[in-house]
């Protein structure tokens, strides 16, 4: 046998990069500096922000549920693991050595019996390499550390504590929650939201004649902001029977607005939700990943589909094709539903056995590298739309046509949803199935769009469109049984959900690889699936 040298250069390359056999194409530590750099910038003068990494949740005995991180945690730092905490500084901070830093990550510590039975851990070490901090220290140094948090303007967290955690084995989010907690003095009801000082602001500032405006404007918000309805001073302003009543209530109102405590819950979250809304190309090239995939699960289920096919089946088929590119997760409980079971806008059962001749509505995406995709396809199990599911199809493809055209730089957020409730108004009353134009019905039960990216119904600002943003243009027709309309309607149920980019040049459909017109789809249904030969033994004769 010949003796080949193999070149060091090549080996090298491959111990490095080669053979790590795990995904490489995350978002970079550059990435999630440059997030924490903008953010910093944004933060006001003498204010930290503390933010906490998902808990790990158990599900019975030693098993827990499968781990996933708080978007917001990742998008600031790239760490997947639980039991973190990132703390960043407005300005510079000097330790005792007369060095400066402004940001420190905590991170779960290396374990050697922990990481045997449940995976590996970063450690203080790999957090400092692989994500990029100066200054990285173990979660347990938390508690024990000495930030004086009460030196600053402000503590921002992100939202209010759930405190929906458990507390398990070592330090874990119980732990350091309680630790910040004891350090700020945080008490929940020690703050007030942005939308109750809204109204405290508008109370305050709204001179006595001019007090049924205000209470106007509050009776038309407190359905939505139900805390509204529970404050003592603003529901006592409203029901005020005399003006002594009503001053007294602006005093206290006044007084209750002095904020008590350093730490606030909406800055972050707000702050975060705008930088969310606007994708980096970095951000785009995995979202859109993402969303390929689940185009492909869509066209490889249509081309499998069988009448005899059970919901969990066609289910198990979208979800192999994302597995097969390597996605990690899915972005949200699949929803498959044949006929009736359509119509539950988040059916997640998927447990009918047979979806025979009815429509399949299919709405599911792929989570890679953390992005998400939210992909919705209707189809016609056994290949071909019968009349009446094809005219109510239609329906539901012309609006979605029209939202994704309103979906443009400048419009509303509210634009596509107004287009496509339009065209299903149109549609719904040319059939007979509303009586008048402006008739209220409950065949489209809810909005068309969403901002998507790290979370399936992802944060943003819900002002105009801006470049970069992607939504989801998703309109519907429901027709339980039982509806107040010809028979022949009944049980069908269409959705088409679609992705869309929205780009100084116009809108740009992420998901158009999956067919959406109803004849596309027939085409489609028509192709051979690899699935065809695929079956499996008879386990119950
Ligand atoms: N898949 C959830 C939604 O469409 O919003
Ligand atoms: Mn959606
Ligand atoms: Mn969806």
């Amino acid at each position: 046998m010949k003796l080949i040298k193999f070149p060091l250069f090549l080996l090298l390359l491959i111990s490095v990069v080669g053979f790590s056999q795990t995904p490489t194409d995350f978002l970079t530590k550059e990435f999630h500096k440059e997030r924490r750099d903008i953010l910093r910038l944004k933060m006001p003068k003498n204010t930290v922000a503390v933010v906490f990494s998902n808990s790990l949740k158990n599900r019975a005995n030693d098993v827990d549920y499968v781990f996933h991180q708080d978007p917001n945690f990742y998008y600031l730092t790239g760490y997947r693991e639980p039991n973190g905490v990132l703390v960043m500084f407005s300005e510079n901070q000097v330790d005792a050595n007369g060095d400066t830093y402004n940001e420190i990550l905590y991170v779960q510590k290396r374990d050697a019996r922990a990481e045997q039975w449940n995976g590996k851990r970063l450690g203080v070490e790999g957090a400092k390499s692989k994500l990029g901090f100066k200054i990285t220290m173990n979660s347990d140094e938390f508690e024990k550390s000495s930030i004086d948090f009460k030196k600053f303007n402000k503590v921002f967290i992100d939202g209010k504590f759930k405190d929906d955690y458990r507390n398990l084995r070592g330090i874990d989010i119980f732990d350091l929650v309680e630790s910040f907690k004891q350090k700020t003095n945080y008490k929940p009801d020690n703050y007030i939201s942005q939308v109750k000082m809204y109204f405290y602001s508008q109370i305050k500032d709204t001179p006595l004649e001019n007090r049924a405006n205000v209470v106007a404007v509050i009776k038309q918000y407190q359905n939505q902001y139900t805390e509204l309805q529970k404050d003592k001073f603003i529901q006592g302003y409203i029901k005020a029977k005399d003006e002594n009543l009503v001053k007294e209530m602006r005093q206290k109102i006044t007084l209750a607005m002095n904020p008590k405590t350093i730490v606030d819950v909406d800055f972050l979250g707000a702050t975060l939700a705008d930088m969310r809304e606007i994708k980096t190309p970095a951000e785009l090239k995995l979202l859109t990943k993402a969303i390929r995939i689940s185009a492909v699960g869509q066209i490889e289920v249509m081309k499998a589909m069988k009448p005899h096919m059970s919901e969990t089946e066609l289910q198990g088929i979208h979800e192999f094709v994302y597995k097969k590119y390597g996605a990690e997760y899915e972005g949200y409980p699949s929803i498959v539903g044949a006929g009736n079971n359509g119509c539950i806008l988040h059916y997640i059962e998927n447990n009918k056995t047979k979806v025979g001749n009815d429509l399949v509505l299919m709405d599911l995406g792929a989570e890679y590298r953390g992005y998400t995709a939210d992909v919705t396809r209707t189809i016609p199990a056994n290949g071909k739309f019968t009349k009446e599911q094809k005219a109510i199809y239609n329906i539901v493809y012309n609006a979605q046509e029209a939202g994704i055209k309103a979906s443009v730089v400048g419009a509303s957020f509210g634009a596509p949803n107004a287009a496509c409730k339009q065209e299903i108004n149109k549609g719904l009353f040319a059939l007979g199935i509303i009586k008048s134009l402006d008739e209220k019905h409950n065949y489209l039960p809810h909005g068309v769009s969403h901002y998507l990216g790290l979370d399936v119904h992802d944060p943003g600002t819900y002002r105009a469109f801006r470049a970069n943003t992607v939504i989801t243009v998703e309109p519907g027709i429901y027709i339980p049984e039982g509806s107040p309309c010809d028979k022949k309607w009944w049980g069908i149920a269409v959705r088409i959900e679609d992705d869309i980019l929205i780009t100084e040049n116009g809108p740009v459909n992420l998901s158009a690889e999956a067919p959406r017109k109803s004849d596309e789809i027939e085409k489609m249904m028509a192709k051979k699936s690899v699935l065809d030969e695929f079956v499996l033994p008879n386990l119950d004769k």
